[in-house]
């Protein structure tokens, strides 16, 4: 049976199960049309070590959404991202969208791909996620009540993975926006020990910020997910926590005409557990 046939889709989302990719389906989705949710444990399914299930992955669709795992930065990620345009462009993929970690000069390679690989295409490149305080690598913090991070007194501008959503929905929605890059952040830039006393502040529970070494941070690091995450993570934060990503910018104002919404603003919903989108 030809899966793809019996869902029909002209938009596709892959990682459609992470934090910026269910947020994009279900607004895609929302706003009327048909989203292919991809990941893993999808039918059709798709796994970026498992290239020949891309072009099933694929067939039929126009519009597409990317986040790439582990990292654009990572080793190899320029061949993948190669191999996933041509089969974009063999499915017939008119618009793709590609989501980038911003200020890392690895990922630079994987963007010029996507941005020269025939098919219109836009990158979005985004600051440190809000939500990885409360949904993903950093949400132990609040159990632990110690948020450890080679960052010493760095400033980020944590932006809001439902604003990322919003843009990309925009820009996958509407025309003007082919070989862009916009640059996603939030509208203030705070420390990690501001974002720790506004954990606390939110939740009634202390979260102190540790600053760790680099060395210290790879061997914690790969005692829990290995020494290829561990470098990975490791040089990413080294690179990206010199200071290069401190001000914010503006490119949410420049799709949606508004301002992005700040850490607490954004913290406060999702402790509250009122906001997903
Ligand atoms: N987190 C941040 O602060 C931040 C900031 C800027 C940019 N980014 C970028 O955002 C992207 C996502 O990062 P994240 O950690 O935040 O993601 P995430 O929310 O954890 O989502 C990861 C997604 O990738 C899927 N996935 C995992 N392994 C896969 C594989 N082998 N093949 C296909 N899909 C796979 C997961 O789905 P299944 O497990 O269901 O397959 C999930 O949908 C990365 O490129 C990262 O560099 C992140």
């Amino acid at each position: 049976m030809d899966i793809t046939a019996a869902h029909p889709s002209s938009f596709a989302v892959i990682g459609a199960t992470g934090k910026t990719g269910r947020r994009v389906a279900d607004l895609l989705e929302a706003g009327g049309h048909t989203v292919r949710r991809l990941a893993r444990g999808t039918t059709p399914a798709f796994d970026w070590e498992r290239p020949d299930g891309w072009a099933q992955a694929l067939h039929g669709v126009e519009r597409l959404y990317v986040t790439y795992v582990p990292d654009l930065a990572a080793p190899g990620a320029d061949l993948a991202i190669t191999r996933l345009t041509d089969a974009a462009r063999e499915a017939g993929v008119r618009r793709v969208v590609l989501l980038s970690g911003r200020g890392e000069q690895g990922a630079r390679q994987c963007e010029d791909v996507v941005l020269g690989s025939g098919i219109p295409a836009t990158v979005v490149s985004a600051s440190w996620f809000a939500q990885n305080f409360t949904e993903g690598a950093l949400a132990d913090a609040l159990e632990t009540g110690v948020l450890a991070l080679p960052a010493a007194n760095v400033r980020e501008p944590f932006v809001d993975v439902a604003d990322i959503a919003a843009v990309v929905t925009r820009v996958l929605t509407t025309d003007g926006h082919e070989g862009r890059r916009y640059e996603l952040t939030g509208p203030d830039s705070l420390t990690f020990t501001e974002a720790a006393a506004l954990l606390t502040d939110l939740t009634g529970r202390a979260v102190q910020y540790v600053p760790m070494g680099f060395e210290e941070f790879h061997a914690a690091v790969a005692a829990e997910a290995g020494d290829d995450a561990a470098t990975l993570l490791t040089e990413l934060c080294r690179e990206v926590f010199d200071g290069r990503n401190e001000a914010p910018a503006d490119g949410v104002r420049q799709v949606l005409g508004r301002e992005p919404r700040g850490l607490r603003d954004v913290l406060t919903d999702a402790l509250a557990g009122s906001r997903t989108a």
